[in-house]
């Protein structure tokens, strides 16, 4: 039997909620992602500008996932079915959940190399670095036991349930993470020639920002928060109406912040230390900093810890990915949980495998496939799914709660649980957000992701 709002599964606590949520956000967006594309496009002033859209449009549209999922307490597709039943309304929750399957494939393949990396010290001590990362991520035999292990490791948690899996792990994990990268800020920045990373860092050069730096942070600020593809409907779907969904929110949105910003600390200033290029592109986490690490003191134990560290933080998002798509099977077909996660945890698999093999184990995949663009299977999910589907998704789902659901219903949901924290003015200003901001600026990004400008 599908299961009823009545005996659906809720977080145990506030702070649960809080560090699965930000859980989810906090990953190799963070860590990997935000760094290079910080490097690539000015540093300090990127990071103003990302700063920015986090404030003015990401929250106001978390808010509005959030809402959604409380309201209904179900999956993005029984969500929106929830409130507009019969109408085509239904493809955006649809939209969600292929998404969540097709980052989740690719994902967990580069997420599987952190976890290779792991080991790197101890495998392949002061072997240069470039040439380390070129074989090892071309080598079907390493590659694909990783993507394999990393789907277990995400089955593992996902199958114990919301509270007895998803929030018992992050309640460890994220603390573990956040103790572990400070302990590579102290000494990253402790290192001589590190002043010249933190000045890149943090004094912007206002002359760098152009349209190319504004879209890709507002790409990077929806893909960090885990927006677009209703990781937060389903988030919020487990959470009781006493919740106060703005302050939890509000708190998400700040750790993933926070995190994004330590990351960029714990690179630069290493990176700069050691006479590298910041804007080294996808490479900077599994080229450049190995070299890092091999090259300073206690370097193969700070390595084998950053890459622990990334492990854990692409193990909470990996989570939220596969939750997306199993509350839809729970919720809406016969399946059991545990049905459910074996089947698409095998099933995103055997997806995965061709991004696996798009670094040389297959010329096919590697080099022939060429689409939008993008050359490669890995480069092609990421843009069709990791940036083109995130802003289709945002799009529809901002008009959906804004002008189908409507504000006044939406505001209804933000106020239960706010302590009449959310009064006044406040609902007015955010709802101007939600129906014309947020859908105006995500209809530029999608508009310029579509047509190759970024
Ligand atoms: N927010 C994650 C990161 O920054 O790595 C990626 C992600 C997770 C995107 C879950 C979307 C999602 F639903």
């Amino acid at each position: 039997m599908a299961t009823t709002t009545a005996d659906r599964e809720q977080w145990g606590s506030r702070i649960g909620f809080i560090l699965a949520a930000a859980g989810s956000a906090i990953g190799l967006g963070n860590i990997w992602r935000f760094p290079f594309k910080a490097g690539e496009n000015g540093g300090a002033a990127f990071v103003i500008v990302y700063l920015v859209c986090i404030a003015l449009i990401c929250l106001p549209y978390l808010f509005a996932e959030l809402a959604l999922g409380r309201n209904s307490q179900k999956n993005p597709v029984g969500a929106i079915a929830a409130i507009k039943q019969g109408t085509p309304w239904k493809l955006v929750g649809g939209l969600c959940v292929l998404t969540g399957v097709f980052i989740l494939s690719y994902y967990g393949v580069v997420a599987g190399w952190a976890v290779g990396y792991i080991f790197k010290g101890a495998v392949a001590p002061g072997v240069e670095s470039g040439m380390f990362f070129e074989t090892f991520i071309a080598d079907p035999a390493r590659v694909i036991p990783l993507l394999g292990l990393f789907m277990l490791l995400t089955i593992g948690v996902v199958y114990g349930g919301v509270e007895q899996g998803i929030e018992r792990w992050a309640k460890v994990l994220m603390p573990i993470l956040l103790i572990l990268m400070f302990v590579v800020i102290f000494r990253s920045v402790t290192l001589p020639g590190a002043e010249a990373g933190l000045s890149f860092y943090l004094n912007p050069d206002f002359s760098k920002i152009n349209g190319t730096v504004i879209l890709e942070a507002l790409g990077q600020a929806f893909f960090s928060l885990s927006l677009g593809m209703g990781a937060m409907i389903t988030y919020g779907s487990y959470l009781p109406k006493r919740e106060n969904l703005l302050v939890s929110g509000g708190y998400v949105a700040l750790f993933d912040t926070a995190i994004a910003l330590l990351s960029g600390l714990m690179i630069f200033p290493a990176v700069f230390a050691m006479g590298q290029d910041p804007s080294e592109g996808a490479a900077l986490v599994f080229v450049v900093l190995p070299e890092v690490f091999d090259a300073m003191p206690l370097g193969g134990f700070v390595g084998t810890v950053f890459f622990i560290l990334l492990s854990i933080a692409a193990l909470t998002s990996t989570v939220s990915l596969m939750e997306v798509v199993v509350s839809y099977f729970v919720d809406e077909t016969q399946w059991s949980r545990a049905a459910s996660v074996w089947i698409v945890g095998g099933f995103t698999f055997a997806v995965g495998l061709p991004s696996a093999l798009a670094q040389g184990g297959s010329d096919l995949f590697t080099n022939q496939l060429q689409l939008f663009g993008q050359t490669g299977f890995l480069n092609i999910m990421d843009f069709i799914w990791g940036s083109l589907s995130l802003a289709l998704g945002a799009l529809l789902l901002s008009i959906f709660v804004g002008w189908v659901w409507g504000t006044g219903n939406a505001i209804d949901e933000l106020q239960q649980g706010a302590d009449g924290g959310f009064q006044g003015t406040l609902p007015t200003v955010w709802a101007a957000f939600l129906k014309y901001v947020c859908p105006i600026v995500i209809a530029v990004i999608f508009g310029a992701i579509a047509t190759g400008v970024i």
